[in-house]
């Protein structure tokens, strides 16, 4: 039987076996070091020659990066290494000399790692990414597992739309047109007035033409939903199993999120209340002309701008700095080190740049929101800025939300919908919403919203026979794993991610 990297500490002092990939090595003349993963974690293994001899050293020469082998050594506590352990080799057994690997220990384009994600999964920042993405799969189940919540599987090809008719992905469904599911929700409400508290989980699919952070074309969604319940309720709930969620990943993934370089603090900030503000307050706070704690959406812009100009002065001159040091001549050590820190400087520097493009945008746009519009990503990202913790934003216009939100109590202009925004910029992880209950609203939403009535019976039976107030929400798990992870993009949440402009791998 072979040994895991995870176990290391079990089995320190003794003589195991482990078998993986090099993903990473160095040599010198008697030692060879390879970073060996093996799926559970990553680890220095030490082969030298004294301890393998001759032959097995020549056969650890020709490992190349990615090389499949079997490792037998001893567990040694270090620690300088990551996990703490290292591993002395006493022999090894090679599966395959890997073909010259594309992906090697630098910095490539987005569109090259894109096209070799089959591969870029090995990286250990996917490798991550994938256990928190993992991780939170756990605790979802486990939540709502603990909390009388039943898992129901709802339909993907479907024959009507729940979120809008403008996202559809058509399909042929034995000669008649179906659409894939955008969202279990109609038939977990269903599902809700048999057994009470549900939740889906499932793939659900977009046709949006969004080429941006955040869009997915296919996704996993999450959607509790609960009888009995109003929109308050909804909203404790959505806090609790926020906050269980994040403490789970801060508690069993502290490796994952090392690896990530992720700002622990950010994410204890979920231990806070979450605060909760009315639409029509968040548009007064996003145009500036209302504070929170002191805080002013638009200065908080204008001070990030600031402070990205001047972070850009003083990288600038960290690089001029270093380029000099290497220019007057040093040792190969000390010029690699060099290198690889202006290499990340001027990273960070384009990403400043970047900010530096988009925040008088920003701030442009928030000032000049129309009260009565949806948030725009940036919107949302000027808007969280002033929260330290998730944001609750209800009580929706009714025109920019989907038909079956529950109209608030004698102002039809706004329904019982809340969005969860997730700080950092990351904005909307969650969009949920007390669910229209009168069977006569419910009819006329439906020809407002121009979707056709008789996809919708069934539907309408729910209000019919033993209607009672429900709500519910959806969580889109691509949305949480960025944030969790602080990533750029979507795109590294999903082991294989279908978005505008990518099918492949
Ligand atoms: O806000 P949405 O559209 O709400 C619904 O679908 C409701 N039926 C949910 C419910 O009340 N049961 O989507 C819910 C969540 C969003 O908050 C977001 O996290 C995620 O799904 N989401 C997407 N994630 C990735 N790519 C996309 N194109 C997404 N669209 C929505
Ligand atoms: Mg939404």
């Amino acid at each position: 039987m072979h040994q895991y990297i995870k176990e290391f500490p079990t089995h320190e002092g003794k003589e195991i076996t482990v078998k993986g990939w090099v993903a990473n090595k160095r040599e010198s003349k008697t030692n060879i070091f390879v970073v060996f993963r093996d799926g559970s974690g990553f680890a220095q293994c030490v082969i030298s020659l004294d301890a393998v001899g001759e032959e097995q050293f020549e056969l650890a020469k020709s490992l190349t990066q990615e090389s499949s082998l079997a490792l037998t050594g001893m567990v040694v506590k270090d620690e300088k290494q990551m996990g703490g352990y290292e591993l002395q080799v006493s022999s090894l057994e090679i599966y395959h000399i890997s073909a010259e690997y594309p992906i090697a220990n630098k910095a490539h384009g987005v569109r090259f790692l894109a096209d070799k994600r089959h591969l870029w999964l090995r990286s250990k920042r996917q490798w991550a990414i994938m256990r928190i993405r993992n991780e939170l799969k756990m605790g979802i189940h486990e939540y709502f597992q603990n909390n009388g919540f039943i898992q129901m599987d709802s339909p993907i090809f479907t024959g009507s739309a729940c979120e809008g008719t403008t996202d559809l992905f058509e399909t042929d469904f034995f000669g008649e047109p179906a659409y894939l599911a955008q969202s279990g929700q109609l038939y977990g409400e269903a599902m809700a007035m048999a057994q009470g508290k549900i939740y889906t989980f499932g793939p659900t699919f977009r046709a949006e033409k969004s080429d941006t952070p955040r869009h997915l074309a296919e996704f996993w969604m999450i959607e509790p939903e609960m009888a009995f319940y109003t929109n308050e309720m909804n909203m404790d709930l959505i806090e609790a199993f926020t906050k269980h969620l994040i403490n789970r990943v801060l508690k069993n993934n502290q490796t994952e999120l090392e690896v990530l370089g992720r700002d622990i603090s950010k994410l204890e900030s979920v231990n806070q209340v979450f605060p909760r503000v009315k639409y029509v307050d968040a548009v007064q706070i996003l145009q500036g002309n209302k504070e929170v704690n002191g805080k002013n959406a638009i200065t908080v812009q204008e001070e990030d701008l600031a402070a990205a100009k001047q972070g850009i002065e003083e990288k600038n001159a960290e690089v001029k700095e270093r380029e000099t040091t290497i220019a007057g001549g040093v040792k190969k050590g000390v010029r690699k080190f060099n290198e690889s820190k202006i290499l990340q400087l001027k990273k960070e520097i384009s990403t400043l740049e970047e900010q530096c493009r988009n925040i008088p945008k920003w701030i442009e746009s928030a000032r000049n929101f129309k009260d009565g519009e949806d948030f725009g990503g940036s919107d949302e990202t000027v808007l969280t800025r002033v929260f330290d913790a998730p944001v609750m934003v209800y009580n929706w216009p009714s025109k920019i939300k989907a038909f079956y939100m529950k109209e608030v109590d004698g102002d039809p202009n706004y329904v019982k919908g809340v969005d969860l925004l997730a700080p950092e910029g990351f904005g909307e992880i969650v969009g949920g919403s007390e669910r229209e209950t009168s069977l006569d609203v419910l009819v006329r939403k439906i020809k407002e919203h121009d979707l056709p009535m008789s996809e919708f019976e069934w539907y309408l039976d729910l209000r019919r026979f033993g209607s009672v107030p429900h709500a519910g929400f959806g969580l889109g798990l691509a949305r949480i794993v960025r944030w969790v992870c602080n990533l750029d993009h979507v795109r590294e949440t999903n082991p294989f991610p279908r978005r505008y402009g990518r099918l492949t791998p």
